[in-house]
């Protein structure tokens, strides 16, 4: 890692991967900013609490990232108190699972306006202050789904794979600046979002497995740890898979 400390930003990082992510950056040095949205403002704060008594620096701006009035204002908040951003995380993201015929056209925007716009808003944001810089790392959160599909999660499946693609095409725009974009694309890691599933779905899932156990939020954190740092510098425009070994192709 740098020496100086290195500014980051997590969207959603209140539980979960966003969480252990947060965590995982504090302990390689870096001072980060925890987002949430306000009503998770609680858990925004512990995670933030966590790092600082395990001798790290984290403060939080809470706000809905698929609107550009909290995004300006996060992004705001953090070059107002640390003057600079290297590394944002877009790990936000929600289900609203359906079999297509059913989907609700809400159902549909809701998913795209947090997976797929919030990071789009979040990333114009934290080029501003990249490419005055000349270096940044962007690390988007996208899934195994937006490569393979999945049955009841049309949605989804399309926030995750056109987060992909705005992955690609965004690492191509502002390589030339210094800055990286990458995306993870993790396969079943044990959260919340996943531990609402059937136990018959979630054996199901862990048959493909050829690890034959579910990821924790750690494996994440480690890959978004090893993309921002300085050994990931010649690598963008990538999807790196943390799935156990499901999706090979
Ligand atoms: P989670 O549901 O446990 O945590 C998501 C966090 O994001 C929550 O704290 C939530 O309040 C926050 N959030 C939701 N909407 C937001 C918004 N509009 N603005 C700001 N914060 C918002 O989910 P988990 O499992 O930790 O997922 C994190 C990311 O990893 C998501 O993008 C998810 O799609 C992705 N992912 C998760 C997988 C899994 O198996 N758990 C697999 C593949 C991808």
């Amino acid at each position: 890692m740098n020496a100086q400390p290195r500014i980051a930003l997590v969207t959603g990082a209140g539980r979960g991967i966003g969480r252990a992510i947060a965590l995982r950056l504090a302990r390689q040095s870096a001072t980060v900013v925890v987002n949430d949205m306000a009503e998770a403002g609680a858990s925004a704060a512990e995670a933030a609490a966590a790092i600082s008594d395990t001798g790290g620096r984290a403060s939080t701006a809470l706000g809905d990232i698929s609107k550009e009035e909290d995004v300006a204002r996060v992004v705001d908040a953090v070059l107002a108190e640390y003057g600079r951003l290297d590394i944002l995380v877009n790990n936000a993201g929600i289900t609203r699972d359906q079999l297509l015929m059913r989907m609700s056209p809400d159902d549909w925007d809701r998913v795209l306006a947090v997976n797929l716009k919030g990071a789009f808003l979040c990333t114009r944001a934290a080029l501003r202050p990249m490419v005055k810089q000349r270096s940044g790392r962007i690390v988007n959160i996208a899934s195994v789904v937006g490569m393979i599909g999945n049955p009841g999660q049309a949605n989804y499946a399309a926030a995750k794979g056109g987060l992909i693609a705005l992955t690609k095409t965004c690492a191509k725009e502002v390589a030339s600046r210094g800055i990286t974009v990458n995306a993870i694309a993790p396969g079943f890691i044990d959260t919340e979002m996943t531990r609402r599933l059937p136990e018959q779905v979630k054996q199901e899932i862990l048959k493909q497995v050829p690890l034959a156990c579910f990821g924790a939020p750690e494996d994440v954190a480690g890959a978004v740890a090893f993309l921002a740092s300085d050994d990931a510098r010649y690598i963008t425009g990538q999807v790196l898979r943390v799935d156990g070994g499901l999706v090979t192709a």
